[in-house]
């Protein structure tokens, strides 16, 4: 695809990853609507990137809130062509030490929030594919936490082995549409995700800016092609650079 002139919707835009993914499509020429809860650290972005990022108060474990954010992207722009489902958070600790509310926050945000606003694309996807022969593209951000189990990370883990199953599932349902999906599977990022997790980042973790030329190289892809998953990692992560 090309991201001149495309639109986009980011969700967690105000920080981390998400941020980044938003620089990237405003640096290829895209139009992004960035989602997230914290309107100051939005209107802070918008005033970095420019007119080309509209910033949208939204919480995506709210159906409402979702409903409305999409209904304004819809009466402000004329077609949407991006959706990286990117906010997320964990909560870690002993399964036996994890209380109720940081289960359910991390099932919400990073399951709940992914269906939201993917059942608020997929209509529009599918009618542009009637009109240009091509849908546009969903980016599950899941993590190699998706793929792998390890310990005090049990919710985290079972939120985003259930973004590989709704991914692969959503992605074999609408590739005739001319829509992809595709989950990514980082490790270990330099964000603010640590702090919120109650956890150490490893030494050397992926770059958020790395992360987001990926997505860019993944959304560039030729029309007949899909990448549905992508892992990556830090080649080196214990050693401090
Ligand atoms: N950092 C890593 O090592 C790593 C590795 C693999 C995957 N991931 C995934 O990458 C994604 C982004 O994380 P990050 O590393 O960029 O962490 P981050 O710096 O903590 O950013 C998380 C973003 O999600 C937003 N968010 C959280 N809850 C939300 C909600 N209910 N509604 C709307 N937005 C919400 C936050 O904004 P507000 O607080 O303003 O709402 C923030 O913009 C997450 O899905 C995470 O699981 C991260």
């Amino acid at each position: 695809m090309d991201l001149t002139n495309a639109v986009a919707v980011v969700t967690g835009a105000s920080g981390g990853l998400g941020a980044h993914f938003s620089r990237m499509l405003t640096d290829q020429g895209a139009t992004v609507f960035g989602l997230a809860r914290s309107t100051d650290t939005l209107n802070a972005l918008e005033n970095e990137l420019g007119e080309a990022f509209h910033p949208i108060t939204c919480d995506v474990r709210a159906e409402a809130q979702v409903e409305a954010a999409f209904e304004t992207v819809n009466s402000e722009a004329e077609r949407l062509d991006v959706l990286i489902n990117n906010a997320g958070l964990g909560q870690f600790g002993p399964v036996d030490d994890l209380d109720t509310d940081a289960f359910d926050v991390q099932m919400d945000t990073n399951v709940r929030g992914v269906y939201l606003c993917t059942r608020e694309v997929v209509p529009t996807m599918r009618a542009q594919n009637e009109v240009s022969g091509f849908g546009g593209h969903i980016v599950n951000v899941a993590s190699i936490a998706g793929l792998l189990g390890n310990p005090n990370i049990s919710a985290y883990n079972a939120s985003k082995f259930a973004v590989r199953g709704f991914s692969e599932a959503v992605m074999k349902e609408v590739r005739e549409d001319g829509i992809r999906v595709t989950c990514l599977y980082p490790g270990s990022v330099d964000t603010n995700f640590f702090d919120v997790a109650g956890s150490e980042m490893t030494e050397n973790p992926l770059q958020p800016e790395d992360v987001a030329a990926t997505v860019r190289h993944v959304l560039a892809s030729p029309p007949n092609h899909l990448i549905s998953e992508v892992v990556m990692r830090p080649l080196r992560p214990h050693r401090e650079e």
